[in-house]
Order: structure tokens, then C-alpha cells, then sequence
């Protein structure tokens, strides 16, 4: 199996895609260089009523710039943009982008990311991707991509090297639950929920809960677990359904609490309680009532 990302996404799914993720990952450096530059608030809010950081107005520029120079990219749909970019006419892929992931960890110095979701004609259904990945910004930078065939792992090389190299093949969500994390204040969360939620240490499982949605499903697909932000402010197509085809290829799944995330039909700029991890768990959770 090839050992970069070019190569490894190529011989699964050919050059186009290849070509495209291998962009969003090197666009991964010139964000790390940014970031100690651009703390706080820019002075504009996004669609969703939240201020946004001045990181997140560059790196959502940045990233759709980055995107529309591939030449491969018809559509950009940000969770930053009031209206969707538009990129080159007839080009294979409509993009679903969160740029910066756990904006709120940026002041505290916490890992944040990037999540990305692909499609050939238009924004679908969840299954309909052709394409997933996260980016995480911690110790080191990594890439985790599917494109329906298995979960990889890349890792940035160090010294400058803009190479992505294998780090982790085939990745699967251990079927013994390591870890669990709930988003969101109790009394927001359904009454059986929440007796669900206290049995999970009964069942061997430790509370690990950053605030950054990719770090903390990270730590899921890592050890095994759930990941839940039970009350609907996470976002559909920027965030619940990439993750939930990674889960899903991981072996695990993700559920709004009554439905599989990746046969949800809303609007693109929906956002929907989310429930990702261990088959069994969220089976669990569509059953409480
Ligand atoms: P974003 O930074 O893209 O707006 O996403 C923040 C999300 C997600 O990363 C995290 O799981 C959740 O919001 C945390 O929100 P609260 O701190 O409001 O609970
Ligand atoms: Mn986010
Ligand atoms: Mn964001």
C-alpha cells in the first residue's frame, strides 16, 4: 500500500480525488502558520448567529481559495458563508466545508480542525458523499480520510516537508467502548438520556470531552465509545455527515437520536442533534424513549 496521501487516495479512488484531498491536507501548513497570528474576534457574525474568530474568516478563505485552484471544485457550501462559493463550472466535486472546528478552544490553545465532506453532483444524503476527511491541529497534524474504502490515517512529516505519510491503515472503532463524551448542558438532554449517559462508566467507560467535535470523535474512533451533542447545534452537512461516513467506515455509526445521519434529508445549512460511535450504543439511544 502506498505510504502518501497522494498515492494511497489515488490507487483507491483515482486523480481526481487524489488531487483534491491532497490539497485540503496541504493547506493544513499555511494554517498552522496563521494561527498564532489571528486570535480573537473579526467583527462579523455567520449564519448561525455565531461571532466569528478572525481565524475563521482566513481559513474559510483560504480553504475555499485553495479548493477553487484545484480546477476540480464546482461548489463550495460553508458553515461560514451565507451563500454558497461558486468554482469552476463542470467540475466533478461540490465541497461541504467546516474550516476551523473547536473555535472556541482557539483562546484556550486546545486542538482544533477542519472538516470536509465531497459529492459528485450536489450536496445529497450523507451516503451520497464520495469523500470525507478531518484535519486535526494538535502535537502533530493529521489527516484522516475515506473515500468508502476504509479509514486511514496521515501524519505531517516534520522539517517543513509538505509530505502526509501513512500512520494508521484501515482503522476500526474497537469494539470494547474506551471512551464517552456528551456536549451540551444535562438539562438540555432527554431525561432517558441521561440516565443512559450515567450508566456508561458502570460499563467500564471514561469521560474524555475537549469541545472540539473532530478531537473528541478522534478520541472515539481511537478507543471506542460515543461521542453525543444531544440538543440539534451541530451542523448537518458541515459536520454530522462527514463524521458519520468516517464512522460508518470505521465500522461504527451515527444517528440524530431516531435515524441513521446519513439518510437524513434537510437543508444544507440544517444542524441536528448528533449521536456518533460504537454500533451499539447508538442502537441503544434510538431505542430510549
Ligand atoms: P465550530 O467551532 O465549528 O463552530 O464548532 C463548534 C462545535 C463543536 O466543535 C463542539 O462539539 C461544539 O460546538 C461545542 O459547543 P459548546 O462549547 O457550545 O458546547
Ligand atoms: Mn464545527
Ligand atoms: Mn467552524
Amino acid at each position: 500500500m502506498a505510504e502518501e496521501l497522494f498515492d494511497h487516495v489515488e490507487g483507491a479512488a483515482g486523480d481526481g480525488l487524489a488531487r483534491l484531498l491532497n490539497a485540503i491536507a496541504n493547506a493544513s501548513i499555511q494554517i498552522r502558520i496563521e494561527m498564532p497570528h489571528l486570535m480573537g474576534f473579526s467583527d462579523g457574525s455567520n449564519k448561525y448567529g455565531e461571532q466569528i474568530l478572525k481565524l475563521d474568516e482566513w481559513t474559510n478563505k483560504f480553504l475555499c481559495d485553495t479548493l477553487v485552484e484545484t480546477g476540480l471544485v464546482r461548489r463550495i457550501y460553508s458553515e461560514e458563508l451565507n451563500a454558497p462559493v461558486e468554482g469552476i463550472p463542470d467540475a466533478p466535486y461540490v465541497v461541504c466545508i467546516d474550516p476551523l472546528d473547536g473555535s472556541s478552544n482557539v483562546k484556550t490553545n486546545n486542538t482544533c480542525g477542519t472538516i470536509v465532506g465531497v459529492y459528485e453532483k450536489e450536496v445529497g444524503k450523507g451516503s451520497e458523499q464520495v469523500a470525507a476527511l478531518y484535519k486535526l491541529y494538535g502535537p502533530v497534524t493529521t489527516v484522516t480520510y475515506s473515500v468508502g474504502k476504509g479509514v486511514h490515517e496521515f501524519i505531517k512529516q516534520r522539517k517543513g516537508e509538505v509530505k502526509f505519510v501513512l500512520s494508521k491503515e484501515n482503522m476500526r472503532l474497537p469494539e470494547k467502548a474506551g471512551v464517552y463524551g456528551v456536549g451540551g448542558k444535562r438539562e438540555e438532554w432527554p431525561p432517558k438520556l441521561r440516565e443512559f449517559v450515567d450508566s456508561l462508566e458502570g460499563r467500564g467507560m471514561k469521560l474524555r470531552y475537549s469541545g472540539t467535535l473532530v478531537a473528541d470523535f478522534n478520541q472515539v474512533l481511537h478507543y471506542g465509545g460515543l461521542f453525543a451533542y444531544p440538543k440539534a447545534k451541530l451542523r448537518l452537512a458541515y459536520e454530522a455527515k462527514p463524521l458519520a461516513f468516517l464512522a460508518k467506515e470505521a465500522g461504527g455509526k451515527a444517528s440524530n437520536g431516531f435515524k441513521d445521519i446519513l439518510e437524513v434529508e434537510d437543508d444544507v445549512d440544517a444542524r441536528t442533534p448528533l449521536f456518533l460511535g460504537n454500533g451499539k450504543l447508538i442502537e441503544e439511544i434510538e431505542k430510549l424513549k
